[in-house]
């Protein structure tokens, strides 16, 4: 798909939110999943990312936690409970960084067609040696990053809820068709003792000064679904969806997702949901020995014996196929396998360096939103979320406080959490809190920092 210039690939997208169910509003805060299928000749390849470029969590184990504090309490059924959802951040530092987009007007796209999309986990790049880098994926909307405030939303809100999708559909229809460049980030792929925070953290963005980005692509969306229940319910997407060439990386998280979409999509759609067209690997021929089963419509093809449903054999039937031709991937690892976790997770610094790069109104933003959500959850969360702030940013930390009338003052002699290994900066944060200056950003050039236009709704 990218060895040659100009070549074109059909595709097919979902646009989703997070917390809500199907008919929740489109104008809602929540990241939205960017999800895209790629029907190459290799077969079908995924890309599942969001509009946010991090996450909140970095270990797959913490995914059914993490959604839990985010839907309805499950004795009253009450929705976006903010105690909730800020007692499970309050004990998650690392989610401070996605807190910072999510509750920034990021967290609102104006539409579709306006808001960045990332693949957010690392992945991996192999050449047909078998030498391996790491890479991040960016979609860039050619109309531009145009984002809501809260008011906005809610006006939005009050008069329709598919408000996004009808704005993606108006525009296919009239021929004004919504394009998103394709870029990547890449890196060695060995261990990176340089830098103060892990590749494979999807909590993390890589610098752009440090790791350009390199285009490889455009995406145009130039035809609607025929029928949203057939394509966009019963699409599947998964980050296991992978063609020789475009592997996943040692990312954990990454590892643990790849576990979880095909196990889920058995249940939401059917144990033969790969076999529904829009999953189907329209453009490669598709050649297991996986069959049968409720709603088997196909069956694959087989060898030169249908009744040999087994390989090796020889009497017929498959033949394991040969390639990818080299046994050795990337480079050479020793060590032991563990379940720890991350030693270098420096939680706060790129969630301080977000609010310092951003745009006056989209720091107002963020603060108010921070302030109005903090301020219906009881105090030791507010105490606790005031000093992840503090630790972010001295001048978040002092506005979201003047917000909740409470200082640094107020949280100073908390101790780090239980679960928690501050670095001796860190540390020396903790100490210092409130009072350790700005953060230095000369020269840093940070994914999601484009110009973001804020679109009014009258
Ligand atoms: C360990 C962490 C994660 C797990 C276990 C997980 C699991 C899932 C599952 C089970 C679904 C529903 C799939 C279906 O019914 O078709 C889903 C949907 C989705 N997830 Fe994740 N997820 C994780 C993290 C992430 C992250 C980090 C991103 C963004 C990069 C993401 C993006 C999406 C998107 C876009 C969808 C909707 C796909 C669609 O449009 O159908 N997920 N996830």
């Amino acid at each position: 798909m990218f060895q040659e210039k100009g070549k074109q690939t059909e595709l097919a997208v979902r646009f989703s939110t997070v917390a809500g169910g199907r008919d929740s509003s489109e104008a809602t805060r929540d990241p939205r999943g960017f999800a895209v299928k790629f029907y190459t000749e290799d077969g079908n390849w995924d890309l599942v990312g969001n509009n946010l470029a991090v996450f909140f969590i970095r270990d797959a184990i913490k995914f059914p936690d993490f959604i839990h504090s985010q839907k309805p309490d499950p004795v009253t059924f009450e929705r976006q409970v903010a105690n909730r959802v800020f007692d499970f951040a309050s004990q998650t530092p690392e989610s401070m960084h996605m807190f910072n987009i999510v509750l920034s007007p990021r967290g609102i796209p104006a539409s579709y067609r306006t808001q960045q999309g990332f693949g957010v986990n690392t992945y991996k790049w192999v050449n047909a040696q078998g030498d391996t880098k790491l890479v991040k994926y960016h979609w860039l909307p050619k109309q531009g990053v145009k984002s809501w405030t809260e008011e906005d939303a809610g006006v939005m809100q009050g008069r329709e809820l598919g408000c996004h999708t009808r704005d993606l559909y108006e525009a296919i229809d009239r021929g004004d068709y919504p394009e998103y460049e394709l870029h990547v980030q890449l890196m060695d792929d060995h261990d990176h003792p340089e830098l103060d925070w892990d590749p494979l953290d999807d909590t993390k963005v890589w610098p752009e000064n440090d790791f350009p980005l390199h285009k490889v692509g455009k995406m145009v969306l130039n035809r609607k679904p025929e029928n949203f229940f057939a394509e966009s319910e019963q699409i599947a997407f998964g980050t296991g969806v992978l063609v020789d060439g475009l592997d996943f990386s040692d990312d954990k998280m990454l590892v643990g997702r790849t576990f979880s979409y095909s196990d889920t999509q058995r249940h939401r759609v059917g144990p033969n949901y790969l076999q529904i067209p829009v999953n189907q690997a329209k453009n490669a021929r598709v050649a297991t020995n996986q069959r049968d089963g409720a709603m088997t419509y196909q069956v694959d093809q087989t060898g030169t014996n249908p009744s040999v449903n087994y390989e090796p054999s020889i009497t017929g039937g498959l033949v394991e196929a040969t390639t990818p031709g080299q046994d050795e991937l990337g480079p050479e690892i020793t060590g032991r396998l563990t379940r720890k976790r991350i030693s270098q997770t420096n939680d706060y610094q790129q969630a301080g360096e977000r609010y310092l790069l951003s745009d006056q109104w989209e720091k107002d933003e963020l603060v108010s939103n921070w302030v109005g959500n903090l301020s219906q959850c009881d105090k030791p969360i507010q105490e606790r979320m005031l000093w992840h702030l503090f630790m972010c940013e001295d001048e978040l930390g002092q506005r979201v406080g003047e917000g909740l009338g409470m200082s640094a003052d107020d949280v100073r002699n908390l101790e780090p959490l239980a679960t928690q290994t501050l670095s001796e900066a860190e540390l020396q944060r903790a100490a210092n809190l409130g009072k350790n200056g700005s953060r230095d950003v000369t020269g840093l050039v940070m994914t999601h920092c484009v110009p973001n236009e804020h679109v009014a709704v009258n």
